[in-house]
Parts: structure tokens; sequence; C-alpha cells
């Protein structure tokens, strides 16, 4: 037996979070019967239907994408505009593992596993995640201390960043640099920099713990390595032992 939002999960669905409001809105049955208490336990091969559809498990599967810009990280988009699933393989029905912005190209993983998705994107998760960025103007020596440090943007204050290969450009006075932070809150690389008055141009994603862009085109994909899934795990399992 196990709790109802992890199988559901498991089986590939959605989030164990979304999975939980799907439960609470009543939206669930298993084994014809709906079920609405969230520690619910069901044994693991109950016959699970959400919304009229029964769910089945699938084969996991793991994708690494050189998302481009102008495509959205969700499943649809409401203004019909480009999504990062269009570009993956749609025989299996995959989530992305967090959000890069419209105008943000870069490193993208899209699973249909639940329970990797949680725990990646989980604040506590710890895995470094690094940005190249353009960004107006030049970036003094202090600037660049106080976002490492952490900064308050919107109601919180970032974790520790580091910044490195800082460039100047003279003639369109702009300043290229790369950014690691641990986090991945809304619009974050943009608002830190916006913080001490630059504004981000153009941000790409190179690094996602150890998974890079190494070997792909814009707009490519390609599967996710045993070894870079179990380094994720890792990260994760460091922070939070
Ligand atoms: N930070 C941003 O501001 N945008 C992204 O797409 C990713 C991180």
């Amino acid at each position: 037996m196990e709790r109802l939002q992890k199988i559901i999960a498991q089986r590939g669905y959605t989030s164990r979070r979304k999975a939980e409001q799907l439960i609470v809105d009543g939206k669930v049955k298993v084994d014809g019967k709906i079920i609405t208490e969230l520690g619910s336990k069901v044994a693991k091969n109950a016959e699970i239907v959400i919304e009229g559809k029964k769910i089945e498990l699938v084969n996991k599967v793991y994708y690494v994408l050189y998302k481009p810009e102008g495509f959205i990280s969700t499943t649809d988009d409401e203004h019909d505009r480009n999504t990062v699933v269009d570009l993956v393989p749609n025989d299996v029905r995959v989530f992305p593992v967090g959000r890069l912005d419209y105008d943000t190209s870069g490193v993208l993983i899209l699973t249909n596993d639940g329970e990797f998705m949680n725990m990646v994107t989980s604040p506590n998760s710890n895995i470094e995640k690094e940005y190249q960025v353009k960004m107006t103007g030049f970036l003094r020596k202090e600037e660049s201390t106080r976002v490492c440090r952490g900064l308050k943007i919107d109601h919180y204050v970032t974790k520790k960043a580091k910044i490195n290969q800082v460039t100047y450009h003279k003639q369109s006075e702009t300043t290229t640099a790369n950014i690691i932070i641990t986090e991945g809150k809304y619009h974050q690389v943009k608002k830190m920099f916006e913080a001490v008055g630059h504004e981000v141009v153009k941000l790409k994603r190179v690094r996602f713990g150890t998974v890079t862009l190494d070997g792909l085109s814009k707009g490519d994909y390609r599967l996710l390595k045993p070894h870079e899934k179990k380094h994720l795990y890792e990260d994760y399992k460091k922070a939070n032992s």
C-alpha cells in the first residue's frame, strides 16, 4: 500500500503536489470510489481514474532539451504559443522540470516521472544551475558581490550565488557573465541583476547539475544519461540528509 498521491506521481500522470490537489478536488476515483482524503493509502496496482481517464503505469522517460527562445515551458498555452513539449516525442506525456522563461534558452529536462520532478524542483534540492547572462551596463565588483551574497527580491532573500567569467563589452555597453544559483524562483536571475541596476537582455541556462548542452543544437533533445540522473539524486540527498 502507498499513498494515493505518490502512486499517481509514480504513474507519471502529474507531480505529487498536483495530484494532491486533484484528490482534494474530488477528481480521483480508486477502484470505482472517489477518494478525497489526502492520507489515503491504496494498493500499488489499484485502478485509478482521474477525470474519467484511466491512469496506467508507463515507462519513465527523461529528455534533455536545448530549449530555444520563443517556446513556453508548459504543456499547453492558452495563447497558442509554441510549447517545449512540441520539441520532444509525444508518445508519452511529459512535463518540463521547472521553467525557463519564453525568451530564455538552454538546458531543460522533461519527464513523466513525477517523483523525480518533485525532487529536482524542491526548494531544498540544492542543484546548481548555471546561466550565461548578457546585461545592460557594466557590472561593478560591489554589485556582483551583492548578488553573490544574496539580496532581497520580492518577499525572499536569495541564497548565495557565484559569478564568474565577467566580460565587459565597451561598444555595446553591456556585460556578459556566468552566474551559478541553487534555486529556481520565478524570473530569479533577471530579478537579481535588476536589483543591482542591470537589465538582463539575454539568458541561457548552460548547466543543470552535471547536465550540459554538449552535443546538442538549439531545439534538439537527447535522453538523460543514467549517471546524470544519479548525480541529480545525489545532490538532493546530500542537501537533505
Ligand atoms: N531566471 C530567469 O530570470 N529566467 C529564467 O528563465 C531562468 C532563471
